[in-house]
């Protein structure tokens, strides 16, 4: 099914219920999504069944896209990636007020320091040269509006005006690269190549919502209690708040559902997203939450194929020469299958594509984001590219690989010696 033949499908099983926005309070949107507790009835229609028949039963249906993956497709994916709001200025400027927060307080300096990273292939030379010879100053919100103009902010995209002579930034939105691309700090600390799927492990995303003045003190504190590459994606639904780490989106061809909970297929996630947390302008429904959004035009949902296309092409980045120890790795290669590999499978490293959930004591794993969620029980996390983004588990309680392989050694009662932990560490860095 696709996604329009989807959204058909879908509004033909509508149930009267508008989304209940712009309440008064905000979170990471004004736009409370209330759905199943507040005035909607439960609806009785779900969409067909058409995934595949190893997915849970109660996964939702049709929002895998059939896409093909043609160049063009993935550089329409790519630009979609990195530069689509969706129209979510509807609220990060309308409601959020984002817009004159950057113009009249985030100076460059400001910005990396809430770990927003600047794309060095956006900025001419001569402006590049103009900043290696000291003679911008990275200490002017004017600088930021200037960097705004030229789309060098990954995950920001702003519409610079002239108003009386001078440039002002009149629209303010936020793209998917936001919270998962990164640079490689090529041109200076937060200034260089995109890195497209590598979560931003410094982007303190409840500082950066904590600056609009539409955010409530109570909110705020609840923002500002996640730190750097952490966020909350129901926060806004049922007012909880257990932040969990940026995930990667590459190496995710293969897997079948995606989020640390395995709601749904990406296209499912991607929309979710796209609808309920960037505040873009479309289309999310899933019964289990009580979540049924409509807005027209639908911005999302025509463009869920080529995101998907291109998420699904990014690879898990290989670990850095010299990064491990090869025959250490080998070994530990044996740990693993013998402990680890049980739900850990095959390729992907996930036994979720068979449609298994782990009830959170089974792998000593706090169960209190599970509990906010449609399965109630984590996924079998897909490993790749361990080496590139600490920390680990869903809420980040394990700051490197030794500590991962501590904590199953202890809830699992491995009795792992010195040695086979070392090597099992060595083993995960290869992966
Ligand atoms: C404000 C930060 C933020 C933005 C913006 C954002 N995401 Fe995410 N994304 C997250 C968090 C947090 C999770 C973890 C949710 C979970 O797994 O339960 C996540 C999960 C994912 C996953 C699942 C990874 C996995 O291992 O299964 C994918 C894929 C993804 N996002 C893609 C996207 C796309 C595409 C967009 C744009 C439509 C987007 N994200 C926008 C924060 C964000
Ligand atoms: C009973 C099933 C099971 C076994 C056995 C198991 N895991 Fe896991 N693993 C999971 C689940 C479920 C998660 C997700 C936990 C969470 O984030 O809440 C996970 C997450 C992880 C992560 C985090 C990945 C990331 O990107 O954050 C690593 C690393 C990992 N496991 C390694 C191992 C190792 C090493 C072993 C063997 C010592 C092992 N696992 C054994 C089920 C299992």
């Amino acid at each position: 099914m696709t996604a329009r033949e989807w959204q058909g499908h879908a509004a033909t099983a509508r149930r009267r219920c508008t989304l209940r926005a712009l309440r008064g309070s905000l979170t990471l949107g004004t736009l409370m999504v209330v759905g199943g507790t507040v005035g909607c009835r439960p609806r009785q229609e779900v969409p067909p069944a058409t995934s595949p028949p190893t997915s849970p039963a109660t996964s939702p249906t049709g929002f895998d896209v059939s896409s093909d993956s043609s160049p063009q497709t993935l550089a329409d994916g790519q630009q979609i990636f990195r530069f689509e709001t969706f129209g979510d200025e509807q609220f990060w400027t309308d409601t959020a007020r984002m817009h004159e927060v950057v113009q009249k307080s985030v100076s460059p300096t400001t910005a990396l320091s809430v770990g927003l990273k600047v794309d060095a292939e956006a900025i001419p030379p001569d402006v590049a040269q103009a900043i290696k010879n000291g003679q911008v100053d990275l200490n002017s919100p004017a600088t930021t509006v200037t960097l705004l103009k030229l789309n060098a902010v990954v995950g920001l995209k702003g519409t610079v005006n002239t108003v009386n002579g001078k440039d002002t930034l009149v629209r303010l939105g936020i793209t998917c690269a936001l919270c998962h691309s990164t640079v490689d700090n090529s041109f200076s600390k937060g200034i260089g190549q995109r890195k497209d799927g590598w979560p931003n492990p410094d982007l303190n995303v409840g500082a950066i919502v904590a600056l609009s003045p539409a955010v409530t003190p109570a909110q705020k504190a609840v923002y500002t209690s996640w730190g750097p590459g952490k966020y909350d994606p129901r926060f806004n639904i049922d007012g909880k708040s257990t932040p969990l780490v940026l995930p990667p989106a590459y190496g995710l061809a293969q897997v079948r559902n995606e989020t640390f909970t395995a709601e749904g297929p990406i296209s499912y996630w991607n929309a979710y997203v796209a609808v309920t947390q960037m505040h873009g302008h479309g289309n999310f429904s899933d019964p289990r939450l009580g979540i049924d959004i409509r807005q027209s035009p639908d911005m999302v949902g025509p463009k869920l194929a080529a995101l998907r296309a291109y998420q699904h092409s990014l690879p898990a980045p290989r670990p850095p020469a010299g990064s491990f120890d090869v025959a250490a790795a080998e070994r530990g290669r044996a740990v693993f299958g013998q402990s680890c590999a049980r739900c850990h499978v095959g390729a992907t490293g996930t036994d979720n594509n068979a449609g298994t959930l782990h009830p959170p004591a089974e792998t000593g794993m706090d169960g209190a984001y599970a509990a906010r969620t449609a399965g109630k029980a984590y996924r079998t996390t897909p490993l790749r590219g361990l080496w590139q983004h600490p920390p680990y588990f869903h809420d980040g309680s394990a700051a490197t690989l030794e500590a991962v392989v501590d904590h199953y050694n202890r809830v699992r009662n491995l009795n792992l010696t010195p040695e086979q932990k070392a090597d099992l560490v060595q083993f995960l860095k290869s992966l």
